[in-house]
């Protein structure tokens, strides 16, 4: 065949095994190689089935997405050795049997889709996760999958692109048989059983669909237009699995033409964009990948708060034992409360059992002093935002550690070398900024001091990894990348509900843009008392006779701090996260705006999107020539998991580069002229538009200056 797949025999049975690592990928190559070892079956007249199954950990977990990328961008025809696969495989008069463990995803479900018998050990999991990548299901998938489970499971299935047990397969007829023990063995024990019978192969592509109530396909359509906000595939994925009621070929050119419009879709791109960006992140230019990283078994966070407990629970989950220093018993319950209350919820929920729980809960060890800190190869700070009070627990914390351990801060905003100058080693200090809440949220923003040590900031990624986050190195500056961004994000939030839109209106026009959330809905989240700590902290660095928001310290002053209060920019009735509009703080707004001077008028959807995201990308557009982020994707990860920014929009610059800079720039200097200096625009996104280039273009030009980039793992 070739190397990537190998025929062998089991006496009558043959044995196709695809050995294309890491995960056994339908690369080029692969497909040629399947076919290739089916016909030489076909024409050996001893040989009566075949099993077709993966070296390695997995079966095939999926399509080679650098092939659909060659496909977009012209590279490469529409029409690959893939499609022409599964017929062959279907067609074939000798029975195909897929005998899968690990994964089989998208393309590699589909390939077991078309065999004739599928088994699996009880570990496998098998799905159509495209929808994640933008997709549908293109070779097949959502023909084949209904024609075993029912319409209204497989749409659930191609639409959602969550992974199903193997247990749960085999109950929703994709599987035949689980097989316990060696899956070969297994899977030979299987074909002897179809052998003996004699029947032809069972094609899938002639069975019936099982019939299924119409209330529940009714269901899944509305669940997914509700839960879908705006994203195309899942919709398209429905409703190609609704064209499998039609004859099979008529049903497959319809699937066809809705996987063309995916994958040439601006949100199909955004998404594999983020899928590669997430893996280019980890590339961190003049850090080693070899030796280079110190051994994390021992943690300890000081400060039990929001932050200091969702940290510590990080620590835990990973295995790593971590010690959690409060000043006072009544904070250090409170903090040891709050990770209980984490803990249970997902016992309850059935995301852990109550052993984990338990082996887990024991990692965490409570203490009001430093006396285990010598243990620690690395020590999270997490107390109050506030630079005195960090200098004296870094103070401390040099004392009281390993010369070799690890300092990090998780400040949001303060300077890491200010911070690293309580210490005698500024080399071991790092920002380490997880984001709230900090158990879930996957964005770990790594921030590099001016004297950080190559060897702890690839310590600082791998751990990442360990802590199952997406790390992201950043400069040190006043917010780092994120914050830094969010600043004139909020701020024109803000002043534009000064001029004349209303709070709610702001947060539905950004909602409707695809954010997780709306820019007030995420200062009440996040504590508007956090807010006024950080402006206070940094009011030094405000320019003077620059325009200010006008009514945020007013909220601070009449203890709206946010949810945690019940009322911030909205109102929460008691207990509940529901954001009910205040007519109180239209009325301060009005009233602030007025004695201010501002003249209040209608201000369009347009307007609002344009003032607040073409802010974000400006201020990114600074971050990244400052080299405060080493990439453009590298904000956009920081955007897409720590801000909720809409993965199909692929991040602020990404969805910059497709609105297209030239008229981004127009507008900033529109608004330069309309607002003030705030709104200078960033010469760097001067330079790219009057160019005619992208900031992928950017990313682009520099990796390739640099040449050869090291993956920390
Ligand atoms: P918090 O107010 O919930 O908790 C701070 C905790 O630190 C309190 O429990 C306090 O008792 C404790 N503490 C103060 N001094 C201490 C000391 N010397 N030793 C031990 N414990 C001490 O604050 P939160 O929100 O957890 O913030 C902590 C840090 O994380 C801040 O630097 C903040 O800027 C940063 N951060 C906060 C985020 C948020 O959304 N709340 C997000 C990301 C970072």
């Amino acid at each position: 065949m070739n190397d990537l797949v190998k025929l062998t025999r089991d006496s009558d049975i043959g044995v196709i095994t695809i050995n294309n690592p890491p995960v056994n990928a339908l690369s080029p190559g692969v497909p040629e190689g399947i076919e290739a070892a089916i016909q030489t079956c076909c024409e050996d007249l001893s040989v009566k089935a075949m099993i077709l199954i993966g070296a390695g950990n997995t079966f095939i977990a999926g399509a080679d997405i650098k092939e659909l990328e060659k496909i977009t961008s012209g590279e490469k025809p529409f029409d690959g050795a893939m499609f022409r696969l599964f017929p062959a495989i279907e067609n074939c008069s000798k029975p195909i049997i897929a005998a899968i463990h690990g994964t089989a995803l998208g393309g590699g479900l589909e390939t077991a889709l078309s065999c004739h018998y599928r088994v699996a050990v009880a570990s496998a999991q098998v799905g159509q996760p495209e929808v994640k990548l933008g997709l549908i299901p293109g070779a097949g998938g959502t023909q084949r999958l209904p024609r075993l489970t029912g319409l209204a499971k497989a749409a659930e299935m191609c639409a959602g692109g969550e992974l199903v047990s193997a247990a749960e397969a085999a109950r929703i007829g994709i599987l035949d048989q689980l097989v316990d023990g060696d899956l070969l063995q297994g899977a030979i024990a299987f074909a002897r059983q179809v052998i003996a019978k004699g029947s032809l192969p069972c094609k899938t592509c002639d069975r019936e669909i099982p019939p299924c109530d119409p209330q529940a396909m009714s269901a899944i359509k509305h669940a997914f237009a509700k839960r879908a906000r705006g994203l195309v595939a899942p919709q398209k994925a429905i409703e190609a699995v609704e064209a499998a009621s039609l004859p099979f070929e008529e049903g497959i050119q319809r699937e066809a033409e809705l996987f063309s419009e995916c994958l040439f879709s601006e949100q199909s791109k955004a998404l594999i964009h983020v899928f590669f960006g997430e893996r280019e992140v980890s590339k961190i230019p003049g850090i080693g990948k070899e030796g280079s990283k110190l051994p994390i078994r021992h943690a300890a966070v000081v400060g039990a708060g929001t932050m200091g407990s969702g940290i510590a629970i990080n620590y835990a989950n990973a295995g790593i034992p971590v010690l959690l220093k409060e000043t006072s018993q009544e904070a250090l319950d409170r903090g040891l409360a709050i990770i209980r209350k984490i803990y249970t919820a997902m016992v309850q929920r059935g995301r852990i059992t109550q052993a984990e729980m338990d082996q887990r809960w024991r990692l965490i060890q409570p203490t009001l002093n430093y006396d285990r800190f010598i243990e620690a190869d690395i020590v999270v700070e997490a107390v109050f935002e506030g630079m005195e009070l960090k200098k004296q627990v870094f103070a401390e914390l040099d004392k009281v550690t390993r010369p070799d351990a690890i300092l990090a801060s998780n400040t949001s905003t303060l300077d890491i070398d200010a911070i690293a100058t309580a210490t005698s080693r500024p080399q071991q200090v790092i920002g380490h900024h997880f984001f709230s809440p900090a158990n879930i949220m996957r964005l770990l923003e790594i921030v590099r001091g001016k004297e950080t040590s190559p060897q702890v900031i690839a310590t600082s990624m791998a751990l990442a990894k360990t802590l199952k986050k997406v790390g992201v190195l950043v400069g040190n500056c006043n917010g780092f990348v994120g914050n830094r961004m969010f600043g004139p994000y909020q701020r024109e939030a803000q002043f534009l509900v000064e001029e004349g839109a209303r709070v709610e209106e702001v947060d539905a026009v950004l909602v409707d843009f695809g954010m997780a959330l709306g820019p007030f809905a995420v200062a009440d989240l996040a504590g508007l008392d956090v807010a006024w700590r950080i402006r206070h902290e940094s009011q030094h660095l405000v320019a003077q006779g620059t325009r200010q928001p006008l009514v945020l310290d007013t909220l601070y002053e009449q203890d709206r701090y946010g949810q945690k209060t019940g009322a911030g920019w909205y109102r929460y009735p008691e207990g509940t996260r529901r954001a009910i509009p205040d007519p109180d703080v239209q009325q301060l707004i009005e009233d602030k705006a007025q004695q201010a001077g501002l003249v209040r008028r209608d201000i369009s959807k347009v307007e609002i999107v344009e003032r607040i995201l073409y802010a974000l990308i400006n201020e990114g557009a600074k971050v990244l020539s400052e080299g405060i982020a080493i990439r453009a994707v590298d904000i956009d990860i920081i955007y897409l998991y720590g801000y909720g920014f809409p993965a199909h929009r692929g991040g602020p610059m990404w969805y910059a580069d497709t609105v297209g800079l030239n008229r981004i720039y127009e507008r900033i200097c529109q608004f330069e002229q309309q607002h003030g200096v705030e709104w200078a625009p960033a010469p760097l996104l001067k330079k790219l538009a009057e160019s005619g280039k992208k900031f992928s273009d950017l990313d682009r030009d520099r990796s390739l200056k640099r040449g050869l980039i090291t993956e920390v793992e």
